[in-house]
């Protein structure tokens, strides 16, 4: 019987150490290197992690070849499709869908929770006009630790169940807060009559008094496929296992830091362009191209070698088949199409570069597909949201996840604080 390891040989000594194998429950197995520098004397050398598995985690699978993703098991088409955001959020911090009862207390404890302490609306007015909503966002959460610090120390289901159901009930209001001082325009008060992602898009768009648009036909009322549309959004955003804001998240944990702190460290991670902030630079790219006339020299600006010019939106760096919640976005995006009649420059402009990308040879042979922030750009635009929101929406879908993430490493007495070696090169 073939032993569950790998040997390696240290050529220059001759001599061999041999590694257990751990098995996946889905996915690639992992070695076991944890004596590694004991056991050698060396470190191993991976910047990027691009070969390192950091945790072990039951929350979330991906698998780029196949363009699968889960969350507890539960495939997202699924989640996507038959449950809401409320419920998803539900399942990523307890593992399971939540029985009709517990969804109906889990969304009232939240609506409950939506509001922030005054003191902390004080923190808006700091902040310069035009501040970008991420910048303040940040802050806020950081602030907010300074309110709950009794969330540092967390050691009953009560306690992380309610620092958990605290900050995901904030973030819609911090976010709408954060984009209505930017505007310079009076903030809009959570109201507990209404749904988590309605009540998001209404502290968005209502005018004071909580008053919609007034058009020809009297107030214009958020639409139910408009809510739902965003809904989607937040739950195809919910997790996405190990990647940069979750790392630096676990990370920021891992020292013992506030569980708020740690998670307005994702924020700022997430801000980054090659990460949450591409969103709103596919939407940017599609202005400049500005009309499909131009489409061709940009498509062959994309493929010349010599250029550095990317198509924003394409290409992953997990899924190298169709990423999945892209295939889901796009399906919503036809929809929308139809039910909020929108034919717009830029949606033509968008059709048209995806059309040509998925028949051109340069974009099938390097496996570039649309990936999710092409098309949650395209529906954000048709959602009236502004740009400057894209990436504060994927902070809003994405809290569950990061405090998800923060509360398996909090309760797994394995955990240390994140303290990678080097490889040193200099004087
Ligand atoms: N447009 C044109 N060519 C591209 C693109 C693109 N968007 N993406 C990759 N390529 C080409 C590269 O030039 C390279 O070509 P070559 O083999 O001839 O040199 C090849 O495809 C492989 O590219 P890599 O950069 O090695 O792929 P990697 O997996 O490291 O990068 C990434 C993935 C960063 C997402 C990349 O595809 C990209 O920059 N895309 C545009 C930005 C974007 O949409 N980011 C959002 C990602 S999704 C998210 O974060 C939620």
């Amino acid at each position: 019987m073939k032993k569950n390891t790998v040997t390696l040989t240290d050529n220059r000594t001759g001599k061999t150490y041999e590694y257990n194998i751990l098995d996946a429950a889905r996915g690639p197995s992992v070695v076991d290197i944890r004596t590694f520098f004991q056991d050698t004397g060396m470190f191993t050398f991976d910047p990027g992690y691009t070969s390192t598995a950091s945790c072990k985690s039951t929350i979330t699978f991906i698998d780029g070849e196949k363009g699968e993703l889960r969350y507890r098991g539960i495939p997202i088409e699924k989640l996507a499709k038959e449950h809401t955001y409320m419920e998803t959020c539900f399942l990523l911090l307890n593992e399971r869908l939540p029985s009709i009862d517990e969804h109906k207390e889990f969304d009232l404890e939240l609506r409950h929770r939506a509001f922030l302490h005054e003191g902390l609306r004080q923190l808006f007015n700091a902040f310069p006009d035009n501040a970008h909503p991420m910048a303040t966002l940040s802050a806020a959460v950081t602030a907010l630790a300074s309110f709950y610090r009794e969330h540092l120390e967390l050691d009953t289901e009560e306690e992380y169940q309610a620092m958990a159901r605290r900050i995901i009930a904030k973030i819609p209001t911090i976010a709408a807060f954060s984009y209505r001082h930017s505007l310079g325009i009076p903030f809009i008060q959570p109201d507990i009559d209404l749904y988590f992602t309605r009540n998001f898009l209404t502290m968005m768009r209502a005018y004071p008094g909580g008053k919609m648009h007034l058009g020809l036909h009297g107030h214009e009322e958020i639409k139910e496929v408009e809510v739902r549309a965003l809904d989607t959004i937040f739950t195809l955003h919910a997790d996405h296992e190990q990647n940069a804001s979750t790392t630096v998240v676990r990370n920021v944990a891992s020292t013992g830091a506030h569980p708020y702190v740690a998670i307005a460290s994702g924020i700022s991670a997430l801000w980054g362009r090659a990460h949450g902030g591409a969103n709103e630079s596919v939407i940017a790219q599609l202005e400049m191209i500005g009309s499909v006339e131009n489409i061709d020299t940009f498509i062959a600006r994309a493929k010349d070698p010599n250029d550095n010019f990317r198509l924003m939106g394409f290409g992953h760096r997990v899924y190298k088949n169709f990423d999945p919640r892209a295939r889901i976005l796009k399906h919503l995006q036809d929809e929308l199409r139809i039910e909020l009649g929108l034919n717009t420059e830029l949606m033509a402009i968008a059709r048209k570069i995806e059309e040509i990308a998925l028949s051109d040879e340069y974009f099938i042979s390097r496996n570039l597909y649309p990936n999710i922030d092409f098309y949650t750009g395209i529906i954000l635009t048709a959602l009236q949201i502004p740009k400057s929101m894209f990436t504060p929406i994927f902070v809003i879908g994405r809290t569950v996840g990061w405090i998800s993430q923060l509360i398996e490493f909090k309760k797994d007495k394995s955990s240390k604080i994140a303290r990678p070696r080097q490889l040193y090169t200099g004087k």
